[in-house]
């Protein structure tokens, strides 16, 4: 992908994050999953950036969107949600397609269950942001931009070390 075109990122929410709004509004808060998409893509877009959010309760298809980003996206910012503390696919479609990630959740997983402190998928992104309410996400996505601008600077062959 050529450096002058637009970062293209791929948002990716997991099980249950469908029912944001009424979902145990005491962790998760009151905003929509259509509220976090819509503020995700008019910020992507006052960027430069374009994106695209998916959001499906199976892993699998959580799987095969991973996989199909490659090539067409430029990062991931992704929730694996439930799929976090579990899922070896998801951590392994992570590592197989060469695409930076960033973690994101609505809660500090770290500070709830201690089930919900690991995190399978976070050791194959480049960082994971959470606990921030809807705010993870915002700050997911200036995390995923600001690194794929880095990745493009240091491609440039006349890249200097700034
Ligand atoms: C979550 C945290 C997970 O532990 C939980 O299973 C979710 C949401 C979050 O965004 O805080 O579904 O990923």
């Amino acid at each position: 992908m050529d450096e002058s075109s637009p970062v293209r990122i791929l948002v990716l929410h997991g099980p249950n994050l469908n029912l944001l709004g009424t979902r145990e509004p005491e962790i998760y808060g009151r905003v929509t999953l259509a509220e976090i998409d819509a503020e995700l893509e008019r910020r992507a877009g006052a960027a430069g950036a374009e994106l695209d959010s998916v959001q499906s309760n199976h892993e699998g298809e959580l799987v095969g969107h991973i996989q199909d980003a490659a090539g067409t996206y430029d990062a991931l910012v992704i929730n694996p949600a439930a799929y976090t503390h579990t899922s070896v696919a998801i951590r392994d479609a992570l590592e197989a397609v060469a695409l930076p990630a960033v973690e994101v959740h609505l809660s500090n997983i770290h500070a709830r269950e201690s089930f919900r402190h690991t995190s399978l998928t976070a050791a194959r992104c480049v960082g994971q942001i959470c606990g921030f309410g809807a705010q993870s996400y915002y700050l997911g996505l200036d995390a995923a931009l600001a690194h794929v601008k880095g990745l493009r600077r240091r491609q440039r062959p006349d890249s200097t070390s700034e």
